[in-house]
């Protein structure tokens, strides 16, 4: 594999695929929605860095939006990102129509996500994780990826790929990637290009307030840093869905007592646009 190569069809890409792995060659994955930003570049980087072969997948996945604004509104850019893949190595892009990921007919049963779709996002976005896992089960059935590539920007979503992985079994490895922010600390995100310049200033009350939360540990407890967390971001401009402090493995809120994983999450809308950003804070 010589260049980036643009696979629209399963079986095309399949075929390559095999080839690869034919010549012992490793298959590392990322799969996106496009509209790249340095952050999902980090994520293909390090994926170069440790397999031979890296495929990433562009698909604005339908299944996981439950608002239809949100995903007629998200940013489609093909030729941008191909651009932007081939300015690294070679890679193999994969960006199917959705009859290439949901073949007819094919049942969905679901798969019990032990609660952790219940809490922070799956709360306030009914059937998202579902979606999320149905899309993943079916890329990595495609790809057969040794590796897969996720980001902690989207903590929850990592939580329950892993757990995904695990019930079903899944030959594939996963790998956490850290959250890549901007100059100013907001976290790098595809919606972001939604925002005026007033609007990202107004938007680092969310990393500001996570750092905020961060510095506050030492002589109180999680739920005294959470108020302090919420006072201060009333401060700012954008209004406040949640702002959760969980423990980073079972995800469940944390009152009294500190774990030894402490993840604090925060969803905000700036104008329209829902942001999120999480900071593990212990
Ligand atoms: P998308 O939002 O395009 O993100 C693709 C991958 O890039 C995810 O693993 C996400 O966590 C990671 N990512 C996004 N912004 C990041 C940042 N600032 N720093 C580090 N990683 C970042 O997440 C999805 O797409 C979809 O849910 C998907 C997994 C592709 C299933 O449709």
């Amino acid at each position: 594999m010589d260049k980036t190569t643009v696979y629209d069809r399963s079986s095309e890409l399949q075929a390559a695929l095999s080839a690869e792995r034919q010549q012992g060659r490793t298959i590392g994955f990322v799969p996106t929605m496009g509209a790249l930003h340095q952050g999902h570049l980090a994520l293909v980087e390090r994926a170069m860095n440790e397999c031979d072969t890296v495929v990433v997948s562009i698909f604005v996945n339908p299944t996981q939006f439950n608002n239809p604004t949100d995903l007629e509104k998200y940013p489609r850019m093909l030729q941008n990102d191909i651009d932007l893949l081939d300015s690294l190595s070679p890679v193999m892009v994969f960006a199917p129509e959705y009859e290439e990921v949901y073949p007819e007919g094919e049942h969905f049963l679901g798969i019990d996500l032990n609660g952790l779709d219940e809490v922070l996002e799956g709360k306030f976005r009914p059937g998202h994780f579902q979606g999320v896992v149905h899309v993943v089960r079916n890329l990595f059935r495609i790809v057969h990826p040794d590796k897969a590539y996720f980001g902690l920007k989207d903590f929850q979503q990592v939580a329950i790929i892993k757990h995904m992985v695990k019930v079903m079994r899944l030959p594939v490895e996963i790998v956490e990637c850290p959250t890549s922010r901007d100059e100013n600390g907001l976290a790098l995100s595809s919606r972001n290009l939604r925002l005026s310049e007033d609007e990202k200033e107004d938007a680092l009350i969310i990393p500001r307030t996570l750092f905020k939360a961060k510095e506050s540990v030492e002589g109180h407890t999680p739920a005294e840093v959470k108020e302090l967390a919420i006072n201060y971001f009333g401060q700012g401009e954008l209004e406040l869905e949640y702002l959760e402090i969980v423990d980073g493995n079972t995800l469940k809120p944390l009152g009294d007592n500190w774990s030894d994983n402490v993840v604090c999450c925060i969803a905000a809308f700036c104008g329209p646009v829902r942001l999120i950003d999480n900071l593990r804070l212990v």
